[in-house]
C-alpha cells in the first residue's frame, strides 16, 4: 500500500482545489498531474513541435525544462502558471495525453513526487496507472454544466454568453478525448470511490475525502 491518495476525474470538477487542500490538511505533498500535460502542449508549442508528433513530444516531456517553486510554475524560467490554464493548452494536453510514448515519458516523473510525507495526486490515472498502490482512491466529477459555470466563475465569465456555451463544448469534447483513448481512459475503478460534488461545497468534499481516509486508518 503506498501512503497515496488517488484523485481522478473529468476537467473543471474540483479535483486540484480539493486535492491541494486535502495535501494541506493532513501535511503531505501534492502532485498536479494535469499540469505536467499542460506544461508539455506548451513547450511543444513554443518549441514548433506538432501536437501529433509523438515522438519529438515525449522527447520534450522526458526533458521537461520545469521547476515548482511555491505556487510559480516556471517553464525555461518563464512563469507559465496562468498560461498553461487556456483552454487552448488544455485542448492540446488532452491531444498529447493519448499518446503513449508521451505518457511513458511522464511516467517516473510523476511517481518521483511521492516522498516520505505521503502524497495527494490528482490526474485521469493516478489510481490505475501512475499509483496503483494507493492507499485511497476516488473518482471525483460533477455534471458537465456545473464544471462549465465553475470555470466561467473562475474566468469572470457570464454563464448566459458564447464565451460560456464555448466552455462548456470545450469540457464536453475534452471529456470525450479523455474517455475515449485507448491509453489510461478516464474512468471510474472498480475500487475507487465515487465523489459526486455537483451538490457539495468545497469544504463538504474535502470534508468527505478526509472522512474516507481516517476510516482506513
Ligand atoms: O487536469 P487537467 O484538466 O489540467 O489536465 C489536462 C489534460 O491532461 C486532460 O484533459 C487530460 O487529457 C490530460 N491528463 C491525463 N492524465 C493525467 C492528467 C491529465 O491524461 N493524469
Amino acid at each position: 500500500m503506498q501512503k497515496v491518495i488517488a484523485i481522478d476525474g473529468p476537467s473543471a470538477s474540483g479535483k486540484g482545489t480539493i486535492a491541494a487542500r486535502v495535501a494541506h490538511a493532513l501535511g503531505w505533498d501534492y502532485l498536479d498531474s494535469g499540469a505536467l500535460y499542460r506544461l508539455t502542449a506548451l513547450h511543444a508549442q513554443n518549441q514548433q513541435v506538432a501536437w501529433q508528433d509523438e515522438q519529438a513530444v515525449a522527447d520534450l516531456a522526458a526533458h521537461l525544462p520545469v521547476a515548482f517553486s511555491g505556487s510559480q510554475i516556471l517553464l525555461a524560467g518563464n512563469d507559465v502558471s496562468q498560461s498553461i490554464r487556456s483552454e487552448q493548452i488544455g485542448m492540446g494536453a488532452s491531444a498529447i495525453a493519448a499518446l503513449p510514448l508521451v505518457r511513458q515519458a511522464l511516467l517516473q516523473r510523476q511517481r518521483d513526487f511521492l516522498g516520505e510525507r505521503g502524497l495527494v495526486a490528482d490526474g485521469r490515472d493516478m489510481g490505475s496507472v501512475v499509483f496503483p498502490q494507493a492507499a485511497l482512491k476516488i473518482f471525483l466529477t460533477a455534471t458537465p454544466q456545473i464544471r462549465a459555470e465553475r470555470r466561467a466563475k473562475q474566468l469572470n465569465i457570464a454563464t448566459q454568453s458564447p464565451e460560456f456555451e464555448r466552455i462548456l463544448a470545450d469540457i464536453m469534447a475534452r471529456d470525450e478525448n479523455d474517455r475515449r483513448r485507448s491509453v489510461a481512459p478516464l474512468r471510474q475503478l472498480p475500487d475507487a470511490r465515487l465523489l459526486d460534488t455537483t451538490h457539495l461545497t468545497i469544504e463538504q468534499a474535502v470534508q468527505q475525502v478526509l472522512d474516507w481516509f481516517q476510516s482506513l486508518c
